[in-house]
């Protein structure tokens, strides 16, 4: 698929299909496209050339939304919230069961295992709006494992969360794709923790897909995951010269 904004495609001839069961890392530099492919894929943007399919169809003729789960790169602050934390992770549940079903225990499980797997348990009867911005974030993505989706798309989404939540948040990322078989797609920086769980890595360059295999195979072209200075991947370093990347 192709897309533009305005004159200038931001994605040029991107093919890229993730499996039932995936664990895909997208990458690639500050403007590179990612979160447009990430919006194009949902539906929330349409492609100016080709096509994209969900579940084999295309996403706006998705009708069990709860297949897929979404946290984007900046969740709208929850300000005006009136909800808990409880009640925004249960409403990703809901999502799934059905809003006139009753609550199952296996559902009040998924809630706090989801709530526990960002660290949220404390937090739980808070307002969502009282929390911190990294607090929101990890309510966000509670929100969307509590629904058990086949297909969770991740953009940035441990931007501003400290390391013990990060470490939780990627056990249970990989506790979703061991055991429940879902594919994820996740738009992150710091690969590290969980490079040796993805079986694929796509790199974005510039619009086009610059790399998609392995992580081992990406290594071998001696470009490393994960490590970073400054906010710059340091695996940025054997794909661009300084001053190459786009803002
Ligand atoms: N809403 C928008 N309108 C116009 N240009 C945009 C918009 N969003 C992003 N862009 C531009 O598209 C390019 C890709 O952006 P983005 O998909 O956000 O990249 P990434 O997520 O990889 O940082 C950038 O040049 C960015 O400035
Ligand atoms: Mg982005």
């Amino acid at each position: 698929m192709t897309f533009a904004y305005g004159q200038e495609a931001v994605l040029d001839g991107v093919s890229v299909a993730v499996e039932p069961g995936e664990f895909v890392a997208l990458v690639g530099p500050n403007g590179s496209g990612k979160s447009t492919l990430l919006r194009c894929l949902l539906g929330l943007l349409a492609p100016t050339a080709g096509a994209v399919r969900l579940f084999g169809v295309p996403p706006q003729s998705l009708g069990q939304r709860w297949r897929l789960g979404y946290v984007p790169q900046r969740p709208a602050l929850a300000r005006d919230l009136p909800a808990t934390v409880e009640e925004v992770v249960a409403a990703g549940r809901l999502a799934r069961t059905g809003w006139r079903r009753r609550f199952r225990a296996e559902d009040r499980e998924e809630v706090e295992h989801a709530m526990s797997s960002v660290a949220l348990l404390d937090l739980r009867r808070r307002r969502v709006s009282e929390l911190s911005g990294g607090q929101q974030q990890r309510a966000f993505i509670a929100k969307a494992l509590a629904g058990r989706p086949d297909l969770l798309v991740l953009d940035e989404p441990v931007a501003g969360i400290d390391a013990e939540s990060q470490r939780r948040f990627r056990d249970s990322l990989t506790h979703l794709v061991e055991e429940h078989r879902s594919a994820v797609l996740l738009v992150s920086h710091e690969l590290g923790a969980v490079a040796e769980d993805l079986d694929r890595v796509v790199v974005l360059r510039r619009g086009s897909v610059y790399f998609d295999g392995p992580p081992a195979e990406l290594a071998a072209t001696g470009v490393s995951l994960g490590v970073h200075r400054d906010d710059l991947p340091l695996w940025l370093e054997g794909l661009v010269a300084p001053g190459d990347v786009r803002h």
